[in-house]
């Protein structure tokens, strides 16, 4: 297992190996690895000779200190796993340091409004640290495909965005919502919730189950006041945004045109755990 922790160190092996290897995968994470990174990461090695996962956590895209600093960092525990998928994986972990070659600070960016939208309503900032770290994960990895979660659609709306702003050569792979079996969806905060929270969380992908499943038969309005009513009942968790939006811009939807596809958002919070998951409608 290869691990990296310069943006040079890698760029001199990834040179050497490029002679002999023709396309790049690359997985960026924040670490504190979990199935659904492996789900990414296994498929990303079934379709690239090279596989690179960084593990980074960002600091620009944190808009709360508090989130940043009880973020979990579990580097050596992240790479035993990776080892269960392949050895041949290379694992880059740099210091904001070197990754910014600097001072971290985001660059503004112009995604055409989907930063406005939603995370980007109750998150400001987060989606410009988002695009300024893979703006530079980018140019030291070079990659063919990257690969990322539907989980975070959003995000994922805005690396394609990144992509076409900033002119990398680079495929964006979007990946299914790798879920627990009860459904919430994998995410490092769950290892933040307590034993009940994280069995009644199941109730966030039930919710959303039911949207769709009402999704042409009940109105928008509807269908947002079933939500608020569900977490209104609710003890443990508390709603920050329930939204249905538009596939295309991401902007929120107030009624259903026919031929327009659609995909419910929510953001809920447990204690200070923050959850987030959405559902395609149509
Ligand atoms: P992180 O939250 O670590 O997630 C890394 C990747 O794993 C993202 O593409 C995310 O959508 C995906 N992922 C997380 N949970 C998933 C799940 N349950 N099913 C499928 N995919 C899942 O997202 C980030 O890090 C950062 O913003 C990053 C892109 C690395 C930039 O710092």
């Amino acid at each position: 297992m290869r691990v990296f922790t310069t943006v040079e160190n890698l760029k001199t092996y990834i040179k050497d190996a490029s002679k002999i290897s023709s396309t790049i995968g690359f997985v960026p994470t924040m670490g504190a690895l979990h199935d659904g990174h492996i789900s990414l990461v296994n498929k990303c090695l079934n379709e690239n000779d090279i596989v690179i996962v960084s593990v980074f956590v960002n600091p620009t895209q944190f808009n709360n200190a508090k989130d940043l600093d009880n973020y979990p960092r579990t580097l050596e525990v992240d790479i035993e796993l990776l080892k269960k998928s392949s050895k041949n994986i290379i694992v880059f972990a740099p210091t904001a340091k070197n990754l910014y070659k600097g001072q971290p600070e985001s660059i503004n960016y112009d995604f055409g409004g989907l930063e406005n939208e939603m995370e980007g309503k109750f998150r400001p900032g987060h989606f410009d640290g988002v695009g300024t770290v893979l703006k530079f994960l980018f140019e030291a990895v070079t990659p063919t495909k990257a690969y990322f979660g539907e989980k975070d659609f959003q995000q994922l709306q805005i690396v394609r965005k990144l992509v076409k702003l900033e002119k990398f050569p680079i495929e964006i792979v979007g990946c299914e919502i790798f879920r627990e079996a009860h459904g919430l969806a994998y995410s490092s905060r769950n290892e933040r919730l307590t034993k009940q929270q994280r069995q009644e969380a199941k109730i966030i992908y039930e919710t959303l189950l039911n949207v769709k499943n009402q999704f042409g038969t009940k109105s928008v309005t509807e269908l947002n006041e079933m939500v608020s009513q569900v977490f209104e009942d609710q003890e443990l968790f508390e709603l920050e945004y329930f939204e249905i939006a538009n596939l295309k811009n991401l902007e929120t939807a107030t009624y259903i045109k026919s031929h327009e596809k659609y995909r419910a958002f929510i953001a809920v919070f447990a204690d200070d755990v923050r959850l987030i998951d959405n559902i395609a409608l149509n």
